[in-house]
C-alpha cells in the first residue's frame, strides 16, 4: 500500500512536472516565435549584417537619426533631457525599444572601467596600456581586456572606449601611458587582443585616436602633416594590424587635422584606407567635440558624433531631408552601428548589472604588472634582494608608504580606497588630479621582509634621505612622473628635482635601486651611479605587490620595453615639442570653448618629416646611441640563442633555439628583426615578430616565427598596395633591437 502511494505520488509529480514543462516551452517558443515573427532580426542564426538591414528597413528617419549621436556631456556641447538615463559613462545613445535596439552606454575604459567612484562602483586599475605591451604576451593582453569586459558589464556598460594605440612618435606625448610603445607590430598585436578579450564578453570594443594623434599639444587644432607611406608604415600599420587580428566593431577618430582635413571628416582616412582598403564594417565615432560638420564628415565616412549632436542631429535630419545628404550614406551609419550591435552580441546577451569580481580583478592586475616591470639595470646581481641577508633597507620618495601614480584624464580609473595621499573615503577623482593608488610599497616589501628594518624617507629634503641611504643595508628609491590627457611633458627629465635626490642617495649608498613610475622613457643622468633599475610604469591596483614578489626574486622578470630610452631631448627628431599659438587654443573653465572647437580652430601646423622612422627606427636611422633600446630587459637568468635557420617562402618562418644558460627558470621575449633590401628604402631594421618562451634551468628550446608577408612589405603609394620587394633580407633574432647574435640574409621574391 505504501508503496503504491508513493509510486501515484510520484506519477502525480511527474505528471505535473510534464505539464509544467510543457507550458512552459510552448509559452517560451510563443514569446521567442512572436518576438521573431514580429522582430524578425531578433533571430541569431541570421548574420549581423542580414540582421541590421532587416532593422534598417523599419526605421524611421528620426529612429535613424537617433543612433547618429550621443546625448551630451557638460561642457562639450548641449545635453539632452534623455541624458538622464545614461548609465553615467562618457557616451550615452537612446534605445529604440519599438525595435529591440538597446541603450549603447560607453564608458573610458583604458586600464579599468573609468567614473566608477562618482557613480559609487568598482573598477579594477590594470597596469597601464604601455605596461601590458611591455609584456610582449597575447594572452595577458587578451586577459587585460576581458578583465575590462567583465567589469563593463558588471557596471552596466555595453561598450568599451579603451583600445588606445597611438605610436609613441613623440616621447613626451602626455597620453603615452594610454597607448602600447612605438613599434606597430608590437602595438598592433597587443591592441588586437586587448579588443578581443572585450569583446568575447560581449561588450563593443573600439580602437582610437585615428589618427596620429600623437601629442596632446593644441590637439583641437593640430595639422599634421605626414607623407602618405610613411602614416600607412607607421602609426596606421599599427591601426591596420589592430583591426584585422580583433574585428573591433568601433574605431574613434582623433581631434586633430591630417594633411589638411579634420580626421573626423577626412575622407582620406575614414573611407579610402579604413572603410574601403581595410574593408572595416563597424562603425566610426568621434572624438569628443571631434566632429566639425554634418554633410562634409558623413560624406568622409563619420557615422556618428560623440558626445552631443552638434551636427548629427537636427543639421543632419535638414540635410537629409533636402537631399544634400542621400539617404545611402545615413542608412549605411546605421547600418554599421547596428551590425556592430548584433556581430558584438550586445543585443543577443545585453549586460546585467551585477558584482564586480574584485578579488579576481586585483589577481589579474598583480600578474600582468608582474609580467610588465622591466628590469633595466642590475650590476653586480644587486636583485634580487636576499631578506635573510639583510639588516635594513632605505625606502625613499614617491609616496611609496603609501601607494604608487598612475595616469590621469579620461583614462583614469578610481581606485577603491581612493586617493592614497588623501584621508580616506576621496573615491572620487577630478580632472587631473594627481593619483596615487593605495598599493603601499612599503607595506609590501616589510612582508616580504619581515626581520628587516625598512625605513622610509619621503625624499624631499635629498641630504636627509642620503643620510637614510647611508644607515641601511640598500637603498630603494622611487621616482615618478605623472602624465594624463590633456597635457604633454615639457621633457623627458624627471620632475620635482628627484634627479638630484636619485644623485645624491646612489653617493651615500652604493647598493641604490631606482623603481621608476612612469607612463614612457625619462632620461636618467644618474643611471652609471646606481645598481638597479625597474621602469614599473603605472602599475595599478597591486603594483607594489607585484613589485616586491619581483624584488625579492619571487618572479624572475620577463618584461621588454616596448619604447626606446633616449639619452636626452636633444636626440628626439623634435628636441622640443611643437605648441600651438595662443589663438589655436581654448581657455581652461570657458564653458562656450566647444564652439569654437566645433567651428574648427585656426590651424597650426606640426610637421612629421621623421616619417616613418618611429622610436628605435629613428635613432638607428640617425646613429644614435640610447640608453636603453626598444626590446630591452634583463632577467635573474640568461640566455644563449643559436641555431638559426630561415625558410623562404610566402610567410618565410625563423628558427632558432634558445636556452636559459642561468640557475632559475625564466621567461624570454626571443625577437625577430629584418633589414629590407637596400632599394626598399627603410630604416635598417625593423621588428618582424616574437615568441614568449618558457624555459626552465639549463632547458633549451628551439622557436619558431612564423612572420606575415605584411611585416615585410613597404606601402607602394602608387599603386595603393603592400608589396615586398624582391631582393636581399637578413633577419636577426636575440634579446632585444641592440642585441641580436643571430643573423642570416636570404633572397626573397
Ligand atoms: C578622449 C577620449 C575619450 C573621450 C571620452 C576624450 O577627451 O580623447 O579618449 O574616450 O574623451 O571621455
Amino acid at each position: 500500500m505504501a508503496t503504491r502511494t508513493i509510486a501515484l505520488r510520484n506519477f502525480t509529480f511527474l505528471f505535473s512536472f510534464a505539464v509544467v514543462v510543457v507550458l512552459l516551452s510552448a509559452s517560451a517558443q510563443t514569446g521567442s516565435s512572436s518576438k521573431t515573427s514580429t522582430k524578425p532580426w531578433m533571430n541569431s542564426s541570421l548574420s549581423p549584417d542580414e540582421r541590421a538591414t532587416m532593422v534598417v528597413k523599419e526605421m524611421t528617419l528620426d529612429e535613424k537619426i537617433s543612433l547618429l549621436h550621443g546625448t551630451g556631456m557638460s561642457g562639450l556641447g548641449p545635453v539632452s533631457p534623455l541624458a538622464v538615463h545614461s548609465n553615467g559613462g562618457a557616451g550615452y545613445v537612446v534605445a529604440i525599444p519599438q525595435l529591440g535596439i538597446p541603450a549603447i552606454q560607453m564608458s573610458d575604459a583604458a586600464y579599468g572601467v573609468r567614473m566608477s567612484g562618482e557613480n559609487g562602483r568598482y573598477s579594477t586599475a590594470l597596469p597601464a596600456c604601455v605596461a601590458g605591451a611591455a609584456s610582449w604576451d597575447l594572452d595577458a593582453a587578451h586577459e587585460y581586456g576581458a578583465l575590462i569586459g567583465r567589469e563593463l558589464r558588471a557596471q552596466g556598460y555595453n561598450m568599451s572606449l579603451g583600445g588606445g594605440v597611438n605610436l609613441t612618435r613623440e616621447p613626451r606625448n602626455g597620453r603615452n601611458f594610454e597607448y602600447m610603445g612605438e613599434d606597430p607590430i608590437l602595438a598592433g598585436k597587443i591592441v588586437a587582443q586587448v579588443i578581443k578579450g572585450t569583446q568575447d564578453q560581449h561588450v563593443i570594443g573600439d580602437i582610437k585616436h585615428y589618427a596620429l594623434n600623437d601629442q596632446e599639444s593644441g590637439r583641437n587644432a593640430a595639422n599634421v602633416n605626414i607623407d602618405k607611406r610613411a602614416m600607412r608604415e607607421s602609426d596606421l600599420l599599427a591601426f591596420e594590424i589592430g583591426l584585422r587580428e580583433s574585428d573591433a566593431a568601433a574605431v574613434m577618430c582623433s581631434y586633430n587635422r591630417v594633411n589638411g582635413d579634420y580626421a573626423c571628416e577626412n575622407h582620406y582616412l575614414l573611407t579610402e584606407v579604413l572603410k574601403n582598403d581595410w574593408n572595416f564594417k563597424g562603425f566610426v565615432l568621434s572624438d569628443w567635440g571631434g566632429t566639425h560638420s554634418a554633410a562634409k564628415a558623413s560624406a568622409a565616412g563619420l557615422d556618428h558624433e560623440e558626445p552631443a549632436e552638434i551636427f548629427y542631429g537636427a543639421e543632419f535630419k535638414k540635410a537629409v531631408e533636402v537631399g544634400k545628404i542621400p539617404k545611402s550614406e545615413l542608412d549605411d551609419h546605421v547600418h554599421r552601428i547596428l551590425r556592430s550591435m548584433f556581430a558584438t552580441g550586445v543585443i543577443d546577451d545585453p549586460p546585467e548589472k551585477s558584482v564586480v569580481d574584485v578579488a579576481g580583478g586585483f589577481e589579474v592586475a598583480q600578474k600582468i604588472a608582474e609580467q610588465s616591470i622591466v628590469l633595466l639595470k642590475n650590476e653586480q646581481n644587486q636583485l634580487p634582494l636576499d631578506a635573510s641577508k639583510l639588516h635594513s633597507i632605505a625606502l625613499i620618495g614617491a609616496h611609496s608608504d603609501v601607494g604608487m601614480i598612475s595616469g590621469g584624464g579620461s583614462a583614469q580609473v578610481d581606485p577603491p580606497g581612493g586617493n592614497a595621499i588623501l584621508p580616506p573615503g576621496k573615491g572620487r577623482t577630478h580632472w587631473q588630479d594627481h593619483i596615487w593608488f593605495p598599493t603601499s610599497p612599503l607595506k609590501a616589501i616589510k612582508a616580504k621582509a619581515p626581520g628587516v628594518s625598512v625605513q622610509y624617507d619621503p625624499g624631499t629634503d635629498p641630504s636627509s634621505a642620503a643620510d637614510a641611504a647611508k644607515a641601511a643595508d640598500v637603498a630603494i628609491v622611487f621616482a615618478y612622473q605623472w602624465e594624463s590627457e590633456g597635457m604633454d611633458l615639457e621633457s623627458l627629465s624627471l620632475p620635482e628635482n628627484q634627479d638630484a635626490l636619485i644623485a645624491k642617495v646612489a653617493a651615500a649608498n652604493p647598493h641604490t635601486i631606482v623603481v621608476l613610475e612612469t607612463g614612457g622613457p625619462v632620461t636618467m643622468p644618474w643611471a652609471d651611479q646606481v645598481s638597479g633599475i625597474l621602469e614599473a610604469w603605472f602599475a595599478g591596483s597591486r603594483g607594489a605587490e607585484a613589485l616586491a614578489n619581483l624584488i625579492f626574486g619571487d618572479v624572475n622578470p620577463s618584461a621588454k620595453l616596448p619604447v626606446t630610452f633616449p639619452k636626452s631631448d636633444a636626440d628626439l627628431p623634435h628636441p622640443t615639442i611643437a605648441k600651438p599659438p595662443v589663438h589655436s587654443t581654448t581657455r581652461d573653465g570657458d564653458h562656450e570653448a566647444w564652439k569654437r572647437i566645433a567651428a574648427g580652430l585656426p590651424a597650426f601646423q606640426v610637421t612629421y618629416d621623421e616619417g616613418l622612422k618611429v622610436g628605435y627606427k629613428w635613432y638607428d636611422a640617425e646613429n644614435k646611441a640610447v640608453l636603453f633600446p626598444f626590446g630591452y630587459g634583463l632577467s635573474y637568468t640568461t640566455y644563449e640563442y643559436s641555431g638559426l635557420k630561415v625558410t623562404p617562402g610566402d610567410r618565410v618562418q625563423v628558427t632558432f633555439t634558445v636556452k636559459n644558460t642561468g640557475s632559475r627558470p625564466g621567461a624570454e621575449v626571443a625577437q625577430v628583426y629584418a633589414a629590407l633590401p637596400s632599394g626598399a628604402g627603410e630604416p635598417p631594421k625593423r621588428l618582424i615578430g616574437w615568441s614568449k618562451v618558457q624555459l626552465n634551468a639549463g632547458e633549451s628550446k628551439e622557436v619558431t616565427v612564423e612572420v606575415d608577408r605584411l611585416y615585410l612589405s613597404i606601402f607602394n603609394v602608387a599603386k595603393n598596395g603592400w608589396e615586398r620587394v624582391p631582393g636581399d633580407y637578413a633577419f636577426m633574432a636575440g634579446g632585444s633591437s641592440q642585441n641580436l647574435p643571430l643573423k642570416e640574409t636570404v633572397s626573397l621574391k
